[in-house]
């Protein structure tokens, strides 16, 4: 199931970040100001425990998402990009991706984004982002 992120589920969430982002994590003080910021687009997905999470803006940006590791690849991420397209139907989903971060870039691509670009050093310790971007003519399915 996928619903709104609650303050209760930031412990659980900070779990996930840390294993995701060993390199420029989120914390509390910044989950906390994501869901003031988007409190209808700051999801989660739960089943027997909280598997992911993903952040996005309703003008079509994404901003964060990871799956816990052990549940990677089944599919987790992709419904909660499908949950973020059917939210900003009708225009693109853009992203910004490590250039180091090859696995979320297949990802992205396998979901129907292309690369339009690169943004030198966007990242705090210096690693240059991919600009990705998924046409808004791609159906959501
Ligand atoms: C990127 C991420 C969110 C993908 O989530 P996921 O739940 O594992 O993705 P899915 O199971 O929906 O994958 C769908 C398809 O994407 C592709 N894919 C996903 N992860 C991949 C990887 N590491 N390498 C290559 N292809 C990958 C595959 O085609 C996969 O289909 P398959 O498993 O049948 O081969 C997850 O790996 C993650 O949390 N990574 C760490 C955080 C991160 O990098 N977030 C994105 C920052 S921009």
């Amino acid at each position: 199931m996928i619903r709104k992120v609650r303050p209760e589920d930031f412990d659980e969430l900070l779990k996930i970040e840390a294993e995701a982002f060993p390199k420029s994590q989120y914390d509390l003080g910044q989950f906390w100001m994501l869901h003031q910021s988007y409190p209808n687009t700051f999801l989660v997905e739960v089943s027997d425990l909280i598997t992911g999470y993903i952040v996005f803006s309703p003008d079509g940006h994404l901003i964060s998402m990871a799956v816990r590791s052990e549940r990677r690849r089944t599919g987790i991420g992709t419904r909660l990009v499908q949950e973020a397209l059917a939210n900003c139907a009708g225009k693109p989903l853009r992203l910004e991706v490590r250039v180091g971060n090859v696995g979320a870039q297949e990802f992205y691509l396998a979901l129907g984004f292309n690369w339009i670009g690169r943004a030198k050093g966007y990242y705090h310790d210096g690693e240059d982002a991919l600009l990705m971007e998924r046409p808004a003519a791609l159906s959501s399915r």
